[in-house]
Formats: C-alpha cells, structure tokens, sequence
C-alpha cells in the first residue's frame, strides 16, 4: 500500500480547494446535532473537520458509531470554512473504516501527568505533545544545517566508551564482554582527535549521565549536538555558540508560530534573541548574586509572585463554583480542564515560594569555588532577556579537559549559555588544554588515571594546537524555546531515574 497515493494531507487542503479527495487518519473528536455529524480528523499533519450529512446515510452511520482514535479513510469535497480549524474543511461523501478502536484511555478530561507518561505512547498523539515534536524537528534540522553550512563535517563518535568524558559519578555502566564499559556522556573527546584531523567537526547523538536529580532540567539520557574546531579560542567559541543560537531560534519562528501560539509560548520573548548576547565572567556572576541590589529585587519579586498565587487561588475558588453550577458535560469537561491546569500551575507556584527563601539565601551566600547551582542560574538568567554567558569559572568546578587561564591560574576558559526567562544553562563549553603536561596534571587532580587516556593525550603530541567547542542539549534548549515547565515533554520516550517505561 502506498501511504501517499491518491491521499491528500491535511496541511494542503487549502492547495485543493473545491476538489474531491480522500484523506487517511484517525478520529480526534466528535460532535453532532441537527443532523449532522463533525468529525476531527488529524493524519500527522494537521487536524481537519469533517462534516457529515445524514443525508449521507452510510457515513453518517459509521460516522456516529465510530470511537476516538479509530482509523479511516473519508472522500469528500474541500471547502473553505473560517470557523473550521485550519481553516477548510472536508463535506463528506463516504467514509472507510480501517480499525474501530477500543476505548482509548485518554479522554477530553483532565489527566494527571503521571498518568499522561504512563501512556507516552499514545499521549503522542494529542496536540500538544505534537506540536512540541515537530518543533524538536525543526530545532535539530536547524542545528545540522547551521554547522552544514559553514563547513564542518559530521563526526560519529562512539556510545559504548571505555572512560568517563565528563564527570566519573555519573557513569551508567554496561558488560562488555569481560570487563566494563560505559554510555558516553559526551563525544567531546573523540571530537577533539577529529578536529586535528578534519579541522572543523560536530557529532549529535544520545548522550546518558547517572545522575540522581530529579529536577526539572534532568534527563538521564539526552541528546547533545557537539561542535569542535581547530585553531580555536575561547572567543571564537562563544561567537559559534551565539550565532547557532539566533539561527535556530529565527527557524523555530519562520516555521512554528501555530505550535508556539497553541503552547502559550511568549513569542515576543523569542524575538529578543538577537545578537550579541549578554557576557559575564564567573567572578562578575559571584558578585550579582551577593549584591544588595539582587537581593532587593529577589524579595520584591518574592512578593509579586505571593500576590499572583493569591489570584490563582481566587480564580480557582471561582471556577469550582461555576462548574458545580454547569449541566453540559461538554462544558463541564473543559471547565474541569481548566481548573486541573490551574491546579498544577497553583501546585508548581506553591513549592517555588516554599524554597524561594533558601535560594536567596544561598545566592547571597555564594562562594567562590563552587559551581553556579540551578537556582543561582535561574537568578542570573531572569535578569536579562537574551541568553547569558558566563565565562572563567574555577577550576575546580569544572572538568579536566578546560584550557588553564593564563590570568588567573584559578580560572578556566570555558563558557555556559544560560537561557533567559530563568531556564538556565542550555550549553556548555570551553576552549581545551592543548599542553600535554598542564592536561596530565590536571587530570591527575581530578582522579583520573593519565594512562587511561593515552590516545586522547596523543591529541596533545602530535600537531596540538589551540581548539574548542560546546555542546548544546537539544532537551534544555527545547524546554526554553517551547516555554515548558519541564524537560520531559521534549523528548518522546524520556528517561529519568524515576522512569524508563514505555
Ligand atoms: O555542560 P555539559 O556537561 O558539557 C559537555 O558535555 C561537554 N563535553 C560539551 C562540549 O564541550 N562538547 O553538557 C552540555 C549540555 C548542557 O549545557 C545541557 O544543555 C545538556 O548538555 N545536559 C543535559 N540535558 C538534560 N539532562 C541532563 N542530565 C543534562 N546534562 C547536560
Ligand atoms: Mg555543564
């Protein structure tokens, strides 16, 4: 059977205007009254409404009978209708049944988001989680073409490793034979060896870290698109890593605008992604988060936030009144939608206030040394309305392979994108440590075992020259540019430490 033959999608009826055709898919929804049945059809590319006669009596039968999510073919003509969604809709003249369904779990009520995962398998198929993979679609062919286009060459570097690449404690192990092997964390260190070779490469693959968060921002196997080039500095890093940024985000624009709306996404957010972004060293970001001033404001949004939940509460107590006073189920359904939303949103807004108070107080109480923690970034980024780099972290939080600052020997040279609207760190990166004796120390310091890594010290004996990259979790810069609360919803089978299945 081939799919495409005589079948028209969704998304061109407009091109057919006027014209019999047949589409294939499954019913989303349904009403009727007056003697005539809508049906809801999507077939992947769009969702189109269906009007059935009862004139037309075979259909309209099979049409009234037929359960949600059930396959089938309908023949009709397209017609142009401002109320129909996308627009034109289809008068139909027949309809095929391919599958009646059973009774599918997802209803129009309102589902917990445990259960939704539950049923990722099937949830896959309702808007929202649609719209946010073809804007993954979009996002990922963005990213390819933008490093395509300026000359790299893709590099496919190995899942199954024999070393950690990035931080030992989060290494899922896996028998290899007779000894041990591990999920790589990241391609950075093959790409570096590549990037001698080739000059200027990228790798995009799944990506697994162990580590036991169980936070909005952490997948346990995500995928990470990693470019590396040769004769590179930091500055040249962060000019790449600015640039891939704007570029994506103007193709999620040019191509999303439906998705984004239907998500609630603050488009206008989104166009302030211009060059150049904000840049602050590690040492800047230290004193911003210490200062009165941040403080200050910290508090009043505190404040601000208190005033907004108590709205919530208010427009929630409303709605319970009004839906006990509601007959129609339809109604009733969509009321009870609304107030599960509300609930969530009161939830989520609830446990934020409860710690808002610790992550001031940790903010002020920032020390040199440590990494920037999720709420310090989160502070950082709700400051400004473009991404943020921060540059010069110290060595000690961070991994072995950063370049040594010539400086401030404290210091590396490395750069985290962190997304505005207090999404936090999407990338990260640095220029390496192309001298062979500073990079053995270095790795000495961190526990790890230089002879562990001799082809990756090979790099440094033979030809070494300065170089650098980032790497860009496709996931965390997804959440960002969709507006979510979490990062499960980006991937379509997400794996946490709390979930592996389906
Ligand atoms: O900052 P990370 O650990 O950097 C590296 O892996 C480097 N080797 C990249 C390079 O220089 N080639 O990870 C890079 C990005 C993060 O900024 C984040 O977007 C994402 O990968 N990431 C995660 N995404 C989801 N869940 C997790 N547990 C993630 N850990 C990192
Ligand atoms: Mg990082």
């Amino acid at each position: 059977m081939n799919a495409d033959a005589g079948f028209v999608q969704i998304k061109d009826l407009a091109a057919h205007d006027g014209r019999d055709v047949s589409i294939h898919g499954w019913l989303f929804g349904k009403r009727s009254g007056g003697g005539v049945a809508f049906l809801q059809i999507r077939d992947g590319s769009g969702i189109c409404q269906c009007v059935v006669e009862s004139s037309a009596e075979d259909a309209f039968k099979k049409a009234s009978e037929l359960p949600h999510e059930s396959s089938l073919i309908v023949r009709g003509i397209v017609r142009k209708d401002e109320r129909a969604i996308g627009g034109y809709e289809i008068a139909v003249s027949s309809v095929e049944i391919i599958h009646i369904a059973a009774e599918y779990p997802i209803t129009r009520k309102a589902h917990g988001i445990d259960f939704l995962m539950s049923h990722r398998h099937l949830w896959l198929r309702s808007r929202r989680p649609t719209a946010i993979l073809r804007i993954r679609h979009t996002l990922i062919k963005a990213c390819r073409d933008f490093f395509d286009n300026r000359g790299f060459t893709l590099v496919d570097t190995p899942i199954l490793v024999a070393g950690a690449g990035e931080d030992a404690q989060t290494l899922f192990p896996v028998e290899y034979f007779d000894r041990k092997a591990f999920l790589a964390q990241t391609g950075q260190l093959y790409l570096e060896s590549a990037c001698l070779a080739l000059g200027k490469v990228y790798c995009f693959g799944p990506t697994f870290r162990a580590e036991k968060s169980k936070t909005r921002r952490h997948l346990t196997e995500f995928w990470m698109i990693e470019p590396e080039v040769a004769f590179a500095e930091l500055d040249d890093v962060i000019a790449l890593a600015e640039d891939m940024v704007c570029y994506v985000v103007e193709q999620v624009l040019a191509r999303h605008q439906d998705d984004l709306t239907f998500l609630g996404r603050d488009i206008e957010a989104l166009r302030k992604v211009k060059k150049p972004f904000i840049r602050m060293t590690y040492g800047e970001v230290a004193e911003n988060l210490r200062s009165a001033k941040t403080k200050d404001w910290l508090e009043k949004e505190m404040m601000r936030d208190k005033e907004k939940l108590q709205a919530l509460i208010d427009e929630l107590g409303r709605l319970e009144k009004q839906v006990d006073a509601v007959k129609k189920t339809a109604q009733k359904d969509k009321i009870q939608i609304q107030i599960h939303e509300l609930k969530e949103n009161i939830e989520d807004l609830e446990a934020d206030l409860h710690n808002r108070p610790a992550h001031i107080a940790s903010a002020q109480a920032f020390e040199f040394g440590g990494d920037l923690g999720g709420s310090d970034e989160t502070i950082i980024s709700k400051q400004f309305d473009k991404p943020v780099f921060v540059t010069d972290y110290p060595r000690e939080a961070k991994a072995f392979y950063m370049k040594e600052s010539v400086q401030d020997k404290r210091l590396v040279r490395n750069m985290d994108l962190l997304a505005p609207e207090g999404y936090g760190e999407i990338i990260g990166g640095s220029q390496r440590e192309e001298n062979l004796d500073v990079l053995v120390t270095r790795m000495k310091e961190k526990g790890l075992n230089p002879e562990d890594y001799d082809w990756y010290l090979d790099v440094r004996k033979y030809g070494s020259v300065p170089h650098g990259g980032f790497g860009l979790g496709i996931e965390r810069a997804l959440t960002w540019i969709c507006g979510l609360k979490h990062v499960r919803e980006t991937i379509p089978f997400p794996r946490t430490m709390g979930r592996i299945y389906p």
